[in-house]
């Protein structure tokens, strides 16, 4: 038997069907592009959906490739069964041949057997194929034209009667293209048990499904009719880790070469030796579906998508709890994973780092979810009055702390609680329901755009056009007459107007006919259709009428700065940060532009105003903003930014700014540089471990941002000011009380001498205005007298002297505070009544304070 390692499988694969004519495309991103009816690609055919429906022409006829699937979620889900089964998997790559209106049935059977039994040299007896029940003609190729014995041909019918509901009629989800198809079951062996496909008892994993060839022949519509497509194709599918097995000599898709090396580094890393276990299995497989969401712009978060990540990556860390993993552990196997990918694992290796710190952050917040977790289940169970534990308590800590149900189970059990299961349940379908209701991805308009129209854009050189209307929908439905007020969608056969995409958002403007206007609010692409919403605002619209269609151009215009100043920051990230930034997300509107982009820590004032710098000086730089067309591979040649994921056409068109900047880009950019004006930077933060978002804007709104926080700036300090003025006020009133209260406190230190009131006293910390007051107040308490007071306040010392009239002829007080000025380093001045000092030598203070007492008793 022919051992295959499974990335000589994938090569194998794609080599064979080159050499049968076919063009090896790249895997597409795990998030459908253009196509909201899919939450996750699911199969090898999704990127090709509109070559099949006849919305757009494909480059080429015959396709094949490597493409990475996710089912979990939506219609195709197997996260369930992940781990219990030999051959389940969340994430998978599918390998397929595609024929878009090329060869059919005949050539997809024959190129099918020849590569299982002449290049992967399968056992023939091995092979068991499946037909649906009506396709004659698929029987008859494979005993007729094959050889298959017709023992070995199982014909599968439809399910519970329900027309197409069958094994054996692939549909891509609840609508899109369909049809009938035969699968090829490879046997693993009587020692193995399960039955044959289309028996009782088939789900064992003895025979194996590992090759479904569609005949795409059909639409499914949302209103559940199925239509003919314009040309018959052929789609298949062959999970790459199923061939594996077979070519490996193992029977599960866990023994092969990529899992065996997984789970023996799942193993070492939470340090578990006991194989094979169905928690082993199921991190090996998480980790994938995980790594590769990341890789492809998911993000944990708490809905759609990321709330699936979300899940998948708790179910990972409660399975390496059971293991006994203390500390986060599914965050260590990207290395690992990056290595045994191959040619699949390049750009995880990458992006290792992101991938990582997502992960971590994950594991760690979700350990401190279990916590409280756990704290409010034991909480509610010490306060229950029976030993059931509600259903509706069950259900919150599943939905609002993410609490795992088999751990809430584990901990009733040794509380010795049994749990109201029915009521769990009823708790758990109304979320459905409320989830079912808000799945947004369930609107498919494929059927309601007629297959073969399109529109042209010509919006890259001109803003308005005149043109006539193909089709217009109101409320979903096609109509020929549009009246005032009637919010719809129309279709033109040409149109200025940029519909949303690559985060450019779509523009508005007006349609136009002698006596109608049309208010188009947005506009979008559905298939190669530019549709435009909007409303009636006068007169009516039919279909065929000519119109002249004008976009709203200062709006567009703002885009346009906003979009290539979007480029011009990604090159100053790379040069400010470094070559890891990876853009992860963008928005353009008018307002402004939202850039998401990878990066590990945080972004400093000074880097974040180094790249505003670079930004504004490419910008006076004044490049002219170029658009070439050209192949994709000499465009990455030339060094332009292409981002991961993004489905791109074989010719691209490359925007660049000087030597500056060179993206992949579909966008509307501005003419030249220097037409931004000025690039603003108006917040940069964290949105999820390892991406940072900046938001920017540019030109007039830059401007006014500016002007605002000048503005607001001023009005901050003269607030600063006034508020400094009253505290002032309010400070100056505190030192008054205090001093008031101090000469309260001193004026029975005042002594007779010779008959005249006397009073010499140091205070501590008064200035000098309250000094005078203090002064004052006892002057008048003790009617006549004479005071000298001293204070020090900021190593200063301060000194007042008063004396009244009737002891003048004794003393006055500017002669007493010159006799005390000179032995503190300072100098005094002042009238006979008031006089005062300032010094600076604090330690001479007390003994020329003690020499005055002395000098006052041998002068009165
Ligand atoms: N699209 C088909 C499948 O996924 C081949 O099974």
């Amino acid at each position: 038997m022919l051992y295959m390692s499974t990335n000589e499988i994938r090569d194998t694969f794609l080599n064979f069907f080159e050499d049968k004519g076919h063009t090896i495309v790249d895997s597409s991103s795990l998030i459908p592009h253009n196509d909201s009816t899919l939450l996750f690609t699911n199969s090898g055919m999704n990127q090709f959906k509109n070559y099949f429906l006849g919305l757009e022409k494909p480059p080429y006829v015959r396709a094949a490739t490597a493409q990475r699937c996710l089912r979990a979620g939506g219609k195709h889900n197997d996260l369930e069964n992940v781990g219990f089964t030999a051959r389940h998997h969340t994430f998978f790559e599918m390998l397929g041949n595609f024929s878009f209106g090329d060869y059919f049935k005949e050539d997809a059977i024959s190129y099918a057997w020849e590569f299982l039994t002449e290049i992967l040299k399968l056992s023939k007896d091995r092979l068991l194929i499946t037909t649906y029940q009506t396709d004659k003609e698929t029987f008859k190729i494979w005993n007729k034209k094959i050889g298959i014995p017709k023992d070995r041909i199982i014909c599968i019918g439809n399910k519970n009667n329900i027309s197409y509901e069958s094994d054996n009629f692939w549909q891509m989800g609840d609508t899109g293209p369909c049809g009938p198809c035969t699968e090829i079951f490879y046997d693993h062996g009587k020692h193995i048990s399960g039955n044959r496909p289309g028996a009782p008892e088939e789900n064992g994993d003895r025979f194996i499904e590992i090759w479904n060839n569609v005949f795409m022949q059909f639409n499914r519509c949302e209103n559940g009719n199925i239509e003919l497509l314009p040309k018959p194709s052929v789609d298949t599918g062959m999970g790459i880790e199923r061939v594996s097995a077979i070519m490996q000599g193992v029977h599960s898709n866990y023994e092969i070469d990529i899992f065996q090396k997984l789970i023996k580094a799942i193993a070492e890393t939470i340090d578990f030796n006991n194989f094979p276990n169905q928690s082993l299995h199921v991190i090996a497989d998480h980790i994938r579906s995980c790594s590769f969401l990341i890789i492809d712009g998911v993000i944990p978060s708490n809905e759609g998508r990321g709330y699936l990540l979300r899940r998948i990556i708790r179910r990972a860390a409660r399975h390496g709890n059971k293991l006994g993993a203390k500390s986060p552990f599914f965050y260590k196997l990207v290395q690992i994973l990056s290595e045994v990918m191959g040619r699949a694992g390049e750009e995880l290796k990458k992006q290792q780092q992101i991938i990582e710190n997502i992960l971590r952050t994950e594991e760690e917040n979700f350990s401190y979810t279990l916590e409280r977790g756990t704290i409010m289940l034991n909480n509610t169970i010490d306060n229950l009055n029976s030993n059931v534990l509600e259903g509706k308590t069950i259900f919150k800590l599943y939905d609002t702390y993410g609490f795992p149900v088999d751990l809430i189970n584990d901990i009733a059990k040794e509380r010795k609680l049994s749990i109201d299961e029915k009521g769990f349940k009823k708790a758990m379908e109304e979320q459905q329901k409320r989830a079912r209701a808000a799945n947004q991805f369930s609107v498919d308009y494929s059927s309601i755009i007629k297959i073969g129209e399109n529109t042209t854009f010509c919006g890259y050189t001109t803003t308005k056009s005149n043109t006539f209307i193909t089709a217009i929908f109101l409320e979903g439905e096609k109509v020929e007459l549009l009246s005032a007020n009637d919010k719809a969608i129309v279709i033109l056969e040409k149109s200025p107007f940029y519909a949303e995409s690559g985060g450019q958002c779509g523009d508005s403007g007006i349609i136009q006919s002698d006596s109608a206007l049309f208010k188009v609010e947005d506009t979008q692409k559905l298939g190669n259709v530019v549709a435009h919403y909007g409303m009636t605002i006068r007169g009516e619209l039919t279909q065929g009428n000519t119109v002249l269609a004008k976009v709203d151009v200062k709006r567009r215009d703002s885009v346009c700065l906003n979009h290539s100043a979007t480029h011009l920051l990604h090159s100053a990230l790379r040069i400010v940060l470094g070559g890891h930034v990876v853009q992860k997300g963008s928005l353009v509107k008018p307002s402004g532009l939202r850039f998401d982009f990878s990066h590990f820590s945080s972004i400093t004032q000074s880097e974040l105003k180094k790249v505003e710098r670079i930004v504004n000086t490419q910008i006076r730089h004044s490049h002219d903003i170029q658009t070439d067309i050209m192949d994709i591979e000499l465009a990455k040649k030339k060094g332009a930014i292409a981002l991961f994921g993004e489905k791109y056409d074989k010719e691209v068109r490359v925007v660049s700014m000087g030597d500056f900047s060179k993206e992949l880009c579909g966008g509307t950019h501005a003419s030249n540089t220097g037409n931004i004006g000025l690039f603003k930077i108006t917040s940069e933060r964290s949105i999820a471990s390892g991406i940072r978002r900046i938001e920017a804007s540019t030109g007039e709104v830059a401007l006014d941002i500016i002007d605002d926080k000048n503005c607001a700036f001023e009005k901050r300090i003269l607030k600063s000011i006034n508020e400094a003025k009253v505290l002032k006020k309010e400070i100056q009133q505190m030192k008054e009380k205090i001093a008031l209260k101090e000469s309260s406190n001193i004026v029975n230190k005042v002594k007779q001498i010779s008959g005249a009131n006397v009073l010499v006293a140091t205070l501590e910390e008064i200035d000098k205005k309250s000094l005078h007051l203090i002064v004052n107040k006892i002057q008048n308490q003790i009617g006549n007298g004479i005071i000298l007071l001293a204070s020090v306040t900021d190593k200063k010392i301060c000194l007042i002297s008063s004396v009244t009239k009737d002891l003048f002829y004794k003393v006055k007080a500017n002669e007493l505070v010159d006799i005390v000025a000179p032995k503190i380093g300072g100098k005094g001045g002042g009238r006979s009544n008031v006089a005062q000092a300032e010094g600076i030598d604090v330690k001479a203070l007390p003994e020329a304070m003690r020499f005055v007492q002395i000098w006052l008793k041998e002068h009165l």
